[in-house]
């Protein structure tokens, strides 16, 4: 008998619900393949997601161009808002600072008061000083600020930038310094008393 007829004659002798428990394991093998394709797929995909900057240049959460020493409010002004990135411009006698201008009570969004000379949010009524300090009112703490950082426009050296206490930024004497605020990198006003 060929290899052929003999193969022929093998399937016709097989039973049927073999066949079909042939067939099951073969669809779970395939099964299961596909599963772990789209599994590398995935982690291939999240791995490239992770490569790239989550935020643009100038959007909130990434790093927003303030401008050149020379244009911030003066120190001891009002603060100047950046309203589409979230931010107060506080230039204060002490150095520069950037106040998140969210609540830290319940998340409302606090304005300035010139007259007052304080922030001052309308929900319910918490004050802040012009460095961003607590004065009174529910909120628990300090506005939150942003990383300030003085860089040099022509060689991009970081000439100053905020403490791991969130305090002011002396601006350096230098032509050529510009000022950036990195909103993804925030740190918590401290908690008062
Ligand atoms: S949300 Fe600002 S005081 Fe309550």
């Amino acid at each position: 008998m060929s290899e052929e007829a003999a193969l022929k004659k093998q399937a016709e002798e097989t039973p049927e619900n073999e066949k079909l428990t042939l067939n099951r394991r073969e669809f779970l093998n395939l099964a299961w393949l596909a599963s772990m394709g789209f599994l590398v797929f995935e982690i291939a995909g999240v791995s490239i997601a992770f490569g790239y900057p989550r935020f643009k240049e100038g959007e909130f959460g990434g790093i927003i161009p303030i401008g050149s020493t020379d244009a911030l409010p003066a120190p001891g002004s009002p603060p100047e808002n950046r309203p589409k990135v979230k931010l107060w411009i506080t230039n204060t006698e002490e150095g520069l600072i950037a106040l998140y201008k969210v609540c830290p009570h319940l998340g409302c969004l606090f304005g300035w008061n010139d007259q007052e000379f304080k922030f001052i949010c309308p929900c319910h009524g918490s004050q802040f000083e012009h460095n961003g300090d607590w004065i009174k009112g529910p909120a628990p703490r300090n506005l939150d600020r942003f990383v300030v950082r003085v860089v040099d426009s022509r060689t991009g050296e970081v000439l100053a930038e905020t403490p791991d206490d969130g305090g002011p930024v002396e601006l350096p004497d230098n032509p050529n310094a510009v000022v950036e605020v990195d909103t993804g990198a925030k740190i918590s006003g401290a908690i008062h008393d």
